[in-house]
């Protein structure tokens, strides 16, 4: 795959930027991110250094569970010479309700980049971002500091933006094509997949359809009733999905997903009404009541033991021989038979070893002046 050029006038304009949601970018500085990414693989891989950013500190602070995601970030921060820091959020001030803003303000005044993960209660996760990121600006303002604190969100209730941004250049990479047009007519089955473990957040189906109609992309979104995905996400699919010459179809068989498609990928979230009763039972720490709609969730999901991704459903894909998609972890037994796991195993693998050059391309373009200079 050759590495494409970048467009240093969108890169000017990415200086200082954060990223919340990939909606509040613009095409063309997602795909100059993706270009950025690209670079940064070329040159790690290849055993150069990329240490832009010496002496600076990394600073995350997660609200839920991470395996890849707070590894991507270590990785990312140490690869730019930065010093990483990764805190569990219930062990910090918020916990005892300080506020977002105030933690901004408190956490800004050292760190020189910030990244969250909130994500499991609706209408929260992206909002306290936000106030982080205030608390944050006022401070340097306040301060005449300028330098550059961006925040990257590591997920939220709305978007998981560098888990789609990493599968948008896994896509690139495994279909040899690194430019804008990578995906364009490509169906991609994105599909609800049984889960007994948890009710998980809705942000990875939200964030894909909502990436993956911006570059033409046909895009299938298949779950069962209930399962639906918060209206403002699928509005911009559908609309992006018109500005970008793609489809965006919406069913309730799994199947329909599959048939004919290119990449497949199947996961599972929780029931739209039950996400949305947590927000009450949350904001009153209600814990028997955070318990009781987890139980129900549950119950819910295991009407839907059928929706798996197994070999049948695979032969149903293209040529029967669709890319499996998953941001991990998945349900072995219940999302995906653990033959077309291990059959994706090491491709799985590749997906997610992106997610460490999109923090380094989101890191760099916000803070490194002349990037597409020092990146040769
Ligand atoms: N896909 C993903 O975000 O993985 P983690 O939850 O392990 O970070």
């Amino acid at each position: 795959m050759t590495t494409p050029t970048l467009d240093a006038e969108t890169l000017k304009g990415l200086f200082g930027k954060s990223l919340m949601l990939t909606t509040d970018w613009s095409t063309d500085e997602l795909e100059t991110l993706l270009n950025v990414a690209a670079r940064f693989a070329a040159r790690d891989r290849a055993g150069e250094s990329n240490a832009l950013i010496p002496n600076e500190l990394g600073y995350a602070v997660f609200f839920d569970n991470s395996t890849r995601t707070k590894s991507a970030w270590a990785g990312a921060v140490t690869r730019l010479g930065m010093n990483p820091v990764i805190v569990d959020g219930s062990s910090t001030q918020v916990a005892h309700g300080e506020t977002a803003v105030e933690t901004g303000a408190m956490l800004g005044m050292n760190a020189h980049a910030m990244g969250i993960r909130h994500d499991l209660i609706l209408g929260e996760g992206n909002t306290f971002m936000r106030d982080v990121e205030k608390g944050i600006s006022d401070y340097l303002a306040a301060t005449d500091n300028a330098r550059k604190v961006p925040l990257v969100n590591l997920q939220c209730d709305i978007d998981h933006p560098t888990q789609t941004l990493a599968d948008m250049s896994w896509l690139r990479e495994h279909f040899e094509d690194a430019s804008p047009d990578a995906i364009r007519g490509k169906k991609i089955g994105v599909s609800w997949a049984y889960s007994p473990s948890y009710a998980k957040p809705l942000s990875v189906p939200q964030g894909l359809i909502t990436l993956l109609t911006r570059f033409g992309a046909n895009v299938t979104l298949a779950h069962p009733k209930g399962y639906e995905l918060m209206p403002s996400c699928v509005e911009a699919a559908e609309r992006q999905a018109k500005e970008s010459g793609g489809s965006f179809t919406q069913t309730n068989e799994m199947d329909q997903a599959f048939e004919g498609a290119h990449v497949v990928y199947p996961k599972s979230w929780g029931p739209y009404d039950l996400m949305l009763e947590r927000v009450d039972a949350n904001r009153a720490a209600d814990k028997a009541r955070m318990g009781d709609i987890e139980q129900r969730a549950l119950t819910r999901n295991a009407d839907f033991t059928d929706w798996i991704c197994d070999e049948r459903r695979m032969a149903l894909t293209d040529a029967g021989d669709a890319l499996y998609m998953h941001c991990l972890p998945a349900d072995i037994g219940a999302e995906v038979t653990e033959g077309v796991m291990e059959k994706h195993r090491v491709n799985l693998a590749r997906e997610a070893n992106w997610k460490v050059y999109v923090i380094m391309a989101l890191l760099a373009v916000a803070k490194v002046e002349n990037l597409e200079a020092k990146l040769g």
